[in-house]
């Protein structure tokens, strides 16, 4: 199995990729660590916490950034309610530690004991991410591959150009992808296709394991906050773990990509040379177009494996 940390803001959609991930035949979750981004960096720590506890998974939980680089302030919205996890409640996992290490820490730590394996998959905002890489610059060359969920080639769901992971810490995310880490980029392009319904949740809900019971918990969630008129169930963040594993369900495109940090209007917007016309050399690979019913079905399979 190739060795994961998933760097995430757990949020209902991020639930649902940990969830994924843990069930994934492919994948070996080494540990969870949290930013803060949907919810308060408070929240995130303890939904990672807890979702470890209540599948008794062997995984490690660090804490992580509470505030981005870039200067937001209230940007939280009520798409993962209060607490990130919509109204499910976990039962806390007190007997769960944090490790004793903060998320850049952990994630330096096991960059060494993977040798060059260790792969990132990054759902929330960047800011642990950007903190490993400018404490540890060495980390560069021991990290395979980033995949993360963020960013449009065209439009946004924050602004009308920016995606809300890269919005909330652009600083952040231009680090990020000037590292020169091989990093392949799962963004609104793909993922406001990546949708589930209801028939998708009563059959996830059908194989009767924990994790699947969960994740349709979670599912039921959003497709009622979709009906009261918010966003459909998307599958955001675990269309970036099937990006890392069932690669059949994306089209990518290798281009040079990145960030606005200054504009009025553009701040957070990931800029996508989709036609050369900076002529600098392809830095990500992009996704562009989705298989969905391929993904809907990697997703169910790990589903039906997890806990
Ligand atoms: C991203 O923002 C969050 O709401 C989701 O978890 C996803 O990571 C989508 O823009
Ligand atoms: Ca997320």
């Amino acid at each position: 199995k190739r060795p994961f940390i998933i760097d995430c803001d757990t949020g209902t959609d991020d639930a649902i990729a940990i969830l994924a991930a843990l069930g994934s035949d492919a994948i070996r979750v080494r540990a969870l660590t949290s930013v803060n981004g949907n919810v308060n960096e408070n929240f995130t720590s303890r939904n990672n916490r807890d979702l470890v506890g209540y599948l008794g998974a062997d995984v490690e939980v660090a804490r992580g950034a509470k505030i981005p680089f870039y200067p937001r302030a209230g940007y939280y919205d009520a798409t993962h309610g209060s607490e990130g996890l919509g109204d499910v409640t976990l039962p806390a996992a007190e007997n769960v530690p944090f490790t004793k290490e903060t998320a850049p820490e952990l994630i330096r730590r096991i960059a060494e004991e993977e040798e060059g394996r260790l792969e990132l998959l990054v759902v929330g905002p960047m800011t642990n991410i950007a903190i490993a890489l400018s404490m540890y610059p060495e980390l560069k060359e021991k990290i395979r591959h980033i995949w993360f969920m963020g960013g449009a080639a065209l439009g946004g769901n924050m602004t009308p150009t920016a995606e809300f992971n890269i919005w909330v810490d652009p600083v952040a995310a231009k680090l990020v992808i000037a590292s020169g880490i091989p990093m392949t980029m799962v963004g609104l392009d793909v993922t406001l296709k990546a949708a589930l319904n209801r028939e998708d949740e009563q059959e996830i809900r059908s194989f009767g394991n924990k994790g699947a019971v969960l994740a349709a918990d979670i599912l039921d969630y959003m497709i009622r906050r979709y009906a009261d008129g918010g966003e459909d169930a998307l599958m955001h963040d675990a269309l970036a773990a099937a990006a890392a594993v069932c690669p059949q369900c994306l089209v990518c495109h290798d281009y040079f990509v990145d960030v606005e940090c200054q504009g009025e209007y553009t701040a957070g917007h990931t800029m996508v040379d989709r036609r050369g016309r900076t002529g600098k050399k392809p830095n990500v690979s992009v996704a562009m177009e989705l298989d969905l019913p391929v993904f809907k079905q990697w997703l169910k399979d790990c589903l039906k494996q997890c806990g």
